[in-house]
């Protein structure tokens, strides 16, 4: 009987890619994929444990698919809450087989054998510092158009309240010339879109651990990735404001390929948060980035992320979060209630922000950005966008939906099939808070 693995991804993009690696690697040993934990031998949750609820929702997960797995089977945590509490996942959950560390995924298969030899849970959870750029064949991706690409790893940032330079280490940049032919081996397989992964890519390229030396920055990369890959979409995420620059903006506005998508993600809007955060912008700086992004002749979408009820924030403070976001008009906006995570700097502060008041501003924040974000999306009515066809709606079964170049999630009509992975030109007729709407523009042939 052919032996079958299920694995439950929480997180971001980069857990979604190390996913795709464990996946690989399982196949390559001879099992198949299952979406029934009950079925499978091998079970991975990978984890996330950039806020409290996400860490604490992987100890419940790993409570319930105990109940669920079958007899003999083996259960492995992953990701950034196996490297950051790896101790924690043995002792209190209990039951778990395998702990493995976000820099010991290409050691799964053997962790695996050693767990199978003995009787005893198995861990490795090595300090993440090493460059190790795990690599997949496109065959062995799951999403058949879209494929992440990791640029670069960690982060050097130390944000105060961030937990992630903890879990994934210090910043290790890949070789442009491996990144190249890996975008080209996926154009070549039929990828249409390409989103390049780091928690800060525009440090792409410094500090002493590149990959064979290399030194370009990220500008540099992306030019050559725009000129000589050959894909018709290269996206990136997420970029850090302090490294964000007039260089990256050139280089996009020179290769139509570069898509008109740029994440920012700002934090606060009040100097005093930010030099707490340790972010190492002010409010101003960054509205000068804003305002650049806005001048340019390409209508970019800008989205970002805000923290609310980080220690010490007032109402003032909050205030000026509302000031920034009334001025930034984020195209998307994810926002945070500030939580505590264990060893970084804010965690030995004082949380004083009581729950009640980071709800009440989360709302206050959202219903802002909820107004902004619409009129936003209205200015793409009776507009052509270029819509990568992903798949059929979700809505509405004889529609399709996709993404355009600026990220917005599109579905459509069409009086004819499409085969997904083609982008298509479709008219734009109606703007909802989240997606778009519209028909078809033209016959698609071939
Ligand atoms: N590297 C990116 C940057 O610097 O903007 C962010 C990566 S982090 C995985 C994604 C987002 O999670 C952050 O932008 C921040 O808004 C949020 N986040 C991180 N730590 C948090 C915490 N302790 N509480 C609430 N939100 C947090
Ligand atoms: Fe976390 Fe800051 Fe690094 Fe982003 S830049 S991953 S928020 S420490
Ligand atoms: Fe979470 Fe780790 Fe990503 S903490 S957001 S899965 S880098």
């Amino acid at each position: 009987m052919v032996k079958k693995f299920f694995i439950e991804t929480f997180g971001c993009q980069m857990n979604v890619l190390d996913s795709e690696v464990a996946s690989a690697r399982l196949r390559r040993l001879g099992y198949e994929a299952t979406p029934d934990p009950d079925e499978a031998d091998v079970l991975l949750l990978n984890t996330c444990a950039v806020r409290e609820r996400a860490s604490d929702k992987v100890f419940t997960r790993i409570r319930s698919i105990r109940k669920l797995r079958k007899q003999g089977s083996l259960l492995g945590v992953m990701g950034c809450v196996a490297q950051g509490e790896s101790d924690r996942v043995l002792k209190e959950a209990g039951g778990v087989d395998l702990v493995i560390g976000t820099q010991a995924l290409e050691r799964l298969p053997e962790l695996l054998a050693e767990r199978e030899a003995s009787a005893r849970a198995v861990a490795d959870v090595r300090t993440p510092n090493l460059p190790a750029f795990a690599e997949i064949t496109p065959a062995e991706r799951i999403r058949p158009h879209v494929a992440f690409v990791t640029i670069m790893e960690g982060c050097d940032k130390f944000c105060t309240f961030c937990i992630v330079p903890f879990t994934r280490g210090r910043e290790r940049s890949r070789s442009p010339q491996r990144i190249l032919s890996e975008l080209i081996s996926l154009r070549e397989a039929g990828y249409q879109e390409v989103q390049l992964l780091g928690q800060n890519v525009n440090s792409y390229g410094r500090g002493r651990r590149v990959e064979g030396g290399a030194s370009h920055s990220f500008a540099e990369l992306l030019e050559l990735l725009a000129r000589e890959s050959g894909l018709p979409r290269i996206k990136y995420t997420t970029s850090h404001p302090r490294d964000f620059n007039v260089e990256i903006l050139e280089v996009m506005e020179r290769h139509a390929n570069l898509c008109n998508w740029i994440h920012l993600p700002v934090q606060s809007g009040s100097d005093r948060m930010l030099a707490a955060m340790n972010r190492g912008y002010s409010s101003d700086e960054y509205r000068r980035k804003v305002d650049l992004i806005r001048a340019s002749e390409r209508d970019y979408a800008l989205t970002g992320d805000v923290i609310v009820g980080f220690p010490g924030e007032t109402e003032r403070d909050f205030q000026a979060s509302l000031d920034l976001v009334n001025h930034a008009q984020f195209d998307g906006l994810y926002i945070f209630n500030y939580s505590s995570r264990p060893g970084t700097v804010a965690a030995g502060w004082h949380d004083g922000v009581p729950p009640e008041v980071k709800s009440e501003r989360f709302e206050r924040l959202r219903h802002l950005h909820n107004d902004i974000q619409r009129q936003r999306n209205a200015r793409f009515v009776g507009r052509t966008l270029k819509v990568l066809v992903e798949g059929r709606s979700t809505k509405l079964q004889e529609d399709f939906t996709g993404h355009s170049t600026c990220h917005r999630v599109v579905n459509f009509s069409a009086r004819q099939d499409l085969s997904e992975g083609r982008i298509v030109d479709v008219l734009v007729t109606e703007a909802f808070g989240h997606s778009l709407y519209g028909r078809l523009a033209g016959t698609v042939t071939g």
